[in-house]
């Protein structure tokens, strides 16, 4: 385990999806939506106004639909739960139970100190059990579920979203948990999405080997559970490392578990609704186009195919969905606040580099994978920025094309504070490496390189500046108490906001602004005037040490 992370973060996760929900209602989190709402043409652009209307994350809400019908008229009972896992990190910080800051810690824990499942008889998840002519007969089997239409106008066919797809390795046993995309194609059928490419999902590597074996792969879909064992479907982890116990390790306890009723696999209890079936490994099928979390549209590819061999869910479950699509989304949010933990844990314990303070991953539209921020501490050595510009472009195939250092005064979440330190702290001949042959990872297929570069650029402070201009701390907090006393617009501070100190400066002009500041402005005046010199260019220095120009 981490030296840095100190002991684990007391967890309050609500045990299934609905005391999640009850619990973010509580807090004014959930926005219940009596009125009809067309799951096909409604549902999903309603909710994604929330981030595409200027609205600051903080307001982002959960929204439960309780009046769901689709295209043809048809009313459903089950309700839909749409931005409830991660509209926020304040949504998603709920789900695990502790505050927004110890998101971090509690996921560097998990992954230290997993926790092994309980497997139980008897579950929520199967009071109702639908198999045979249920799955197949008009409006049975996957019809029965409010699944929503993500981007209508591109999307082929209402998709899962908010899945989490468990697979079992055939030769050593252990289950992988994953986030990936389901089409709805029949009432028993369903077109999945595993990425193959590097770095992809896990379940594709068990499908290669029971292709292998010439056996079709058992997959079950869990929709709706715990969040904290949802969470752990995007999260990309070390391949056989059991996410279910994962999952127990984000919870502090163990995550209980069920046998699938007609397949070889374990799902959690408590979950809402779980998808079982085979999927094929001799044929693929057109799957798509689907709205994707790199911004584009997925154009139609071959993926797989599955049977469903059952849907077993509680007599009163909760549908959930994901916003993805171009970022800021729901789906960002998610993979967000569980990869930058993961990233920093790399470099601060595993690479040991000294003065990485941050990892923050860049989310508006280029969907976090592809622009990495690394802040430093002050005077951290050249050599150590540069081993973490390496190890944050390494750790995943698919992230950190561009990876760009600076130092801790820099917000990386303003991209204008970005700009600012690349024009004024780096110097374009020594503090940029482009390297070749980076996979071009999540993308659209088309349009695109297969292979691209990586970009990396130390953009830290190397050498002390004068300090920022703008009015010193104190002055700017107590002009925000008469701008608020005037009943002027509302302020949103960006930072930075205030002047401060960068490290060139003399106790005689904190002296001369003392003093400037108590209406003593003379007092400066006297003492430059006896030291007024001849013989100098305007512009020459008046004090010792390094000028920079
Ligand atoms: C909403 C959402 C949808 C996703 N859809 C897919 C998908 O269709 N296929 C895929 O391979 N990964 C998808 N991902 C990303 C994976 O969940 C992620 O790469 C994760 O690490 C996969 O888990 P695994 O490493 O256990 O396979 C999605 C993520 C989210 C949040």
């Amino acid at each position: 385990m981490s030296e840095n992370t100190g002991p684990a973060p007391m967890s309050a996760a609500p045990d299934d999806l609905q005391a999640h929900i009850a619990l973010l209602e509580s807090k004014g989190l959930l926005i219940r939506i009596d009125r009809e709402i067309n799951k096909d043409t409604e549902l999903h652009p309603l909710a994604r106004w929330q981030f595409q209307g200027g609205l600051h994350e903080d307001e982002r809400r959960a929204f439960l639909f309780t009046n769901v019908v689709d295209s043809k008229g048809k009313k459903y009972d089950i309700p839909v739960l749409v931005g409830g896992l991660a509209a926020s990190p304040e949504i998603y910080a709920i789900g695990l139970g502790v505050p927004v800051e110890t998101i971090g810690k509690v996921w560097v824990h998990a992954v230290a100190d997993p926790i092994e499942p309980t497997v139980v008889e008897t579950a929520a998840c199967q009071e109702v059990v639908l198999t045979g002519d249920d799955l197949t007969k008009p409006d049975g089997g996957l019809a029965v579920l409010p699944v929503p239409i993500s981007t209508p106008g591109f999307d082929a066919a209402p998709y899962l979203t908010a899945t989490l797809c468990v697979t079992k390795d055939p030769e050593n046993g252990v289950q992988n948990m994953g986030t990936y995309r389901g089409q709805l194609k029949a009432n028993d059928r369903l077109g999945v999405r595993m990425a193959s490419r590097l770095s992809g999902a896990g379940g594709y590597l068990h499908w290669e080997k029971y292709r292998k074996l010439g056996q079709k792969m058992p997959v079950a879909i869990v929709l709706g559970c715990a969040p904290a064992v949802l969470f752990t479907g995007p999260q990309k982890l070390q391949i056989d490392l059991d996410e279910m116990a994962v999952a127990g390790g984000l919870m502090g306890r163990s995550v209980k578990v069920v046998r699938c009723k007609t397949i070889d696999l374990m799902v959690p209890a408590d979950a809402e609704i779980v998808i079982e079936g085979l999927i094929d490994t001799d044929r693929l099928e057109p799957e798509g186009p689907f709205g994707e979390s790199h911004g584009y549209v997925a154009l139609e590819d071959f993926n797989m195919s599955m049977h469903v061999t059952a849907i077993t869910m509680k007599k009163k479950p909760v549908f959930v969905s994901i916003i993805s699509q171009v970022t800021p989304s729901e789906s960002s949010v998610i993979k967000k606040v569980a990869y930058e933990p993961m990233f920093l844990e790399h470099l601060k314990t595993t690479l040991g580099i000294r003065g990485i303070k941050r990892v923050v991953m860049h989310e508006p539209l280029t969907n976090l994978r592809k622009v990495i921020f690394l802040q430093f501490a002050k005077g951290a050595p050249q050599p150590e920025v540069w081993r973490g510009l390496q190890g944050a472009a390494t750790l995943q195939a698919q992230c950190g094309k561009l990876v760009i250092a600076v130092s801790e005064d820099i917000n990386p979440e303003n991209a204008d504070a970005i700009f600012w330190s690349l024009a004024y702290r780096s110097d374009f001949t020594h503090d940029v490496l482009v390297t070749p042959f980076r996979s071009s990872g999540h993308g659209p297929k088309s349009g695109r390189a297969p292979l691209e570069s990586t970009l990396l650029i130390d953009a830290t402070l190397k050498n002390d500046l004068p300090p920022l201009a703008l009015p010193a701390e104190p002055y700017m907090v107590e002009a925000k108490k008469i701008w608020e006393e005037l009943g002027l617009p509302r302020l949103s501070p960006q930072s930075p906001w205030h002047g401060y100190h960068l490290g060139e400066w003399t106790p005689l002009w904190t002296q001369y602004a003392e003093d400037a500041v108590h209406g003593d402005w003379r007092k400066s005046g006297e003492l430059t005037y006896a030291r007024r010199e001849g013989g100098m260019k305007p512009e020459t220095p008046a004090h010792q040490g390094t000028v920079h120009e």
